[in-house]
């Protein structure tokens, strides 16, 4: 039984019901979510946010990414207050994009150069047309199951989109090397490129480290037939490590999609790039009317200069591990069979013999009248702002939560 105030929000969601299709698009949706969890929220505040009835919660979502350092960082704030007093959107870049574009090349391991754009469909998409265009090749090998973005090439939804769209996908297994292999002996002289996030995140499944065999066989496949490798970074980057996901694996790509998190919440994009393919990046036509704003570059540079000087993928590595331990505690206290997967800074909690997740629900919605927001089946997203204190407090909700799956079995 929900102990929480939804009054303003189940308004919201009658109006919204009147005048946008479904009251909400995509996997936002409040129906995707556990029963107790609100659709509209009011404001964040460090590693915590508000929902429309004034309920306070520690975020564990993080704005499915976004919020890297905690919502309203002074000196990300600062310096986007800044460039929004000169200009946003002008004519053109502002002085910011050459700054912003220095640094991510100084950051990114394999980066010589870098673009900008909005979301991070926009730079998964750019990767692809950048590495068609080098050779003038089609095939493009993706991982089945994975996300790359809501346009028809990559939606997780074919309704709306034709097999054309589709037509030169060829799909391998994550973490199999011989599938992959066997995709890119699919695709013969025309691939033009291997796209693969750094660590397996798709939904309602665990998380998969890649093993350093996988990594070295998307490399060694690009090499040799003259392909790009890209390495979608949109969700995991700038968590796991500043120079780039794969830097410990010593994988470069040739090409990274980034976004999410690059500013702490603002809206942007980029794809850094190798020097062999500065000329195709040079001559494809991409760009877009927001592609150029100024303000999210200036959150941008502000957070990469944290994300640097504090170690952040550090900070969380230790927060992650004090909450991946503390529920393995926990769960084994109450007798329930989770598995916990991926790296700590991005946690995934499933449930043994749930393949509904009304485990993962039951849990949830426990935890979530305790004041902490979880995902079911989601892997979620720790920030900086989140305190020792704030991981002590997820735990004891979690505590809650077990309690609740146990009651249910
Ligand atoms: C791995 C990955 N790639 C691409 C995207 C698309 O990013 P956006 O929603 O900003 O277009 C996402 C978004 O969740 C993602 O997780």
């Amino acid at each position: 039984m929900s102990t929480l105030n939804r009054t303003r929000d189940t308004a919201l969601r009658e109006r919204a019901a009147r005048v946008v299709p479904s009251g909400m698009w995509g996997h936002l949706h409040a129906a995707k979510l556990p029963a107790d969890y609100p659709q509209f929220f009011s404001r964040g505040e460090g590693g915590a946010l508000w929902d429309v009835d004034g309920n306070r919660y520690i975020d564990f979502m993080c704005s499915w990414g976004p919020n890297l350092l905690g919502h309203h960082h002074r000196e990300v704030e600062e310096a986007a207050e800044r460039q929004r007093r000169d200009g946003d959107c002008l004519n053109g870049p502002g002085e910011v994009m050459v700054e912003l574009a220095e640094l991510l090349v100084d950051t990114i391991a394999h980066a010589d150069w870098a673009m900008m754009q909005k979301n991070g469909t926009d730079a998964t998409t750019t990767c692809v047309t950048i590495a068609r265009a080098a050779r003038g090749r089609r095939k493009v090998l993706v991982a089945r199951g994975a996300y790359h973005g809501a346009v028809p090439w990559c939606s997780p939804s074919l309704i709306g989109v034709t097999a054309e769209d589709r037509a030169h996908l060829v799909y391998f297994r994550f973490n199999d090397v011989e599938s992959l292999e066997a995709a890119a002996a699919a695709a013969g002289d025309d691939l033009a490129a291997i796209m693969v996030s750094p660590h397996r995140h798709d939904l309602g499944v665990d998380q998969e480290l890649p093993t350093p065999e996988f990594a070295q066989a998307a490399r060694r496949l690009c090499d040799e037939k003259g392909a790009a490798l890209i390495l979608d970074e949109v969700r995991a980057g700038m968590r796991i490590h500043a120079a780039g996901s794969w830097e410990p694996l010593g994988i470069r790509p040739d090409l990274s999609a980034w976004s999410k998190a690059i500013a702490n919440g603002y809206a942007i994009a980029a794809v850094t790039g190798a020097e062999h393919l500065r000329r195709a990046a040079s001559e494809i036509f991409v760009t877009g009317s927001f592609w150029n704003s100024a303000v999210p570059m200036a959150a941008a540079v502000a957070t990469l200069k944290i994300v640097r000087r504090d170690d952040v993928p550090g900070r969380l590595f230790k927060l992650g591990t004090m909450l991946r331990e503390g529920l393995a505690t926990r769960a084994l206290q109450y007798g329930v069979a989770i598995r916990q997967s991926g790296p700590v800074q991005m946690p995934l909690i499933l449930f043994d013999d749930d393949p509904d997740f009304s485990k993962g629900a039951a849990f949830c919605n426990a935890a979530i009248q305790k004041g902490v927001y979880f995902h079911p089946k989601h892997n979620m997203f720790l920030c900086a702002a989140h305190s020792e204190a704030d991981i002590t407090a997820a735990l004891a909700a979690a505590e809650h939560g077990f309690a609740a799956v146990r009651a249910q079995v």
